[in-house]
C-alpha cells in the first residue's frame, strides 16, 4: 500500500484529496457527508456574517466537461459555521473554514468569529466571481495583502488564500512573493475562471439566469489553467508555502498531474457536485492503482517532481 500522507502548512492529511468550498458544504448535513467520507479534510462553504439566499435560480449548471455557476453566496452565515465545527469534533478530520467578504472590514469581523471557533485552518476566499457590485478582491494586490497581513498578525492558526487564474507571469510572480513576505501557510488555485457561460442553442438560452447568465467556469475545461498557475506559482514560493489544487479533477491520473506540478493537495469542485462524496473512496482507489503501479511509495516525493522536457 503506498501511502498518501501529505499535509497542508502544519496540517497533517491522509491524503491529498478533499472537497472545494461550495461544494457539498453549505448545509450541517452536508458537511457531515464529507465527513463520513474518504475525503481527507472538510472545507466549508465560503461564509459571510450574515446568511444569504444567493442568486436566482437556474444558478448552477453542469455537463461532462464543464460547470458554469453564479449561487451568489448562498450560505448560512458565520455563527452557523461556527457552531456547526464545534460539533464535528468527534470525525478527528481537519476542519477548513472559508471566509469571504463584500468589504475589507467584512473579512475582519467575520475572520475575528472563525478564528475563536475549533477550525483547524481557514482558507480567506478573494477570488468569489460573484459578488455585486465589485470586482474579484485578488485583482487589487494592494487590498488583497491589507487583508491577509492583518489577520496574519492575528492568528497563528493555519491561513491560505484562495485566488482567481491571473493571465501574466508577473502578476504571478508578484503575488506569489507578497504571499511569502506576509507569511500565508497554503495557496489554493484556483477558483472558477471567472467569466464563463453555457449557451444551450436548441433553447436559445443561456445555461443560468443571474448575472447575464455568465458566471464562474469550473470542470475538466479549465484544469489545463489550473495546472500552469500552480507550476508558476510554485517557482515563487517553493517550500514555503504549501500549495492545493482545484480544478477538473475528476479521476487519480489528475490528482497524479497536480501533485508533479506542485500542490500538496487537491480539490474537488465540479466532479463531486456530479457524484456526491462517494467520489472520494473512487478517486484515493485510482490513485493508489497509479503510485502502485509507478512503484511510488509516498506521495510526498513526488510533489512538484514534474520533469521539463
Ligand atoms: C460563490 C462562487 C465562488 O466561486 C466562490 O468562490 C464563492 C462563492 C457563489 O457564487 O456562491
Amino acid at each position: 500500500m503506498t501511502n498518501l500522507a501529505t499535509s497542508v502548512g502544519s496540517i497533517p492529511l491522509t491524503s491529498p484529496i478533499m472537497n472545494a468550498s461550495g461544494v457539498w458544504c453549505m448545509t450541517n448535513q452536508q458537511l457531515v457527508g464529507i465527513a463520513e467520507s474518504k475525503a481527507a479534510a472538510v472545507m466549508f462553504k465560503s461564509m459571510t456574517l450574515n446568511p444569504r439566499e444567493g442568486n436566482e435560480r437556474t444558478r448552477m449548471y453542469f455537463n461532462s466537461i464543464l460547470s458554469v455557476n453564479s449561487m451568489g453566496l448562498p450560505n448560512k452565515g458565520a455563527g452557523y459555521y461556527c457552531e456547526t465545527v464545534k460539533q464535528m469534533h468527534h470525525f478527528k478530520k481537519p476542519m477548513f473554514a472559508s471566509i469571504t467578504g463584500f468589504c475589507t472590514t467584512d473579512f475582519f469581523s467575520i475572520f475575528d468569529l472563525v478564528n475563536k471557533a475549533p477550525f483547524d485552518a481557514i482558507e480567506i476566499n478573494l477570488s468569489c466571481p460573484n459578488i455585486e457590485g465589485r470586482g474579484i478582491f485578488a485583482y487589487d494586490r494592494d487590498e488583497s495583502m491589507h487583508i491577509l497581513d492583518k489577520i496574519r498578525k492575528k492568528t497563528k492558526k493555519t491561513i491560505g488564500v484562495k485566488l482567481p487564474p491571473y493571465n501574466q507571469r508577473s502578476e504571478i510572480e508578484v503575488m506569489a512573493k507578497s504571499l511569502v513576505d506576509v507569511g500565508i501557510d497554503f495557496i489554493t488555485l484556483i477558483n472558477s475562471y471567472p467569466l464563463g457561460c453555457f449557451i444551450d442553442y436548441e433553447t436559445e438560452q443561456m445555461a443560468i439566469r443571474p448575472n447575464d447568465g455568465i458566471g464562474g467556469l469550473g470542470g475538466s475545461v479549465v484544469k489545463p489553467i489550473a495546472l500552469s498557475q500552480i507550476v508558476l506559482f510554485r517557482q515563487h514560493t517553493k517550500d514555503k508555502v504549501s500549495l492545493i489544487g482545484v480544478g477538473g479533477v475528476e479521476k487519480g491520473s489528475d490528482i497524479y498531474e497536480y501533485v508533479l506540478a506542485g500542490a500538496s493537495a487537491v480539490q474537488i469542485g465540479t466532479a463531486l457536485w456530479r457524484e456526491g462524496p462517494a467520489i472520494f473512496g473512487r478517486l484515493e482507489h485510482e490513485l493508489n492503482g497509479i503510485l502502485r503501479e509507478k512503484k511510488v511509495k509516498t506521495i510526498r516525493e513526488k510533489i512538484g517532481a514534474l520533469k521539463m522536457k
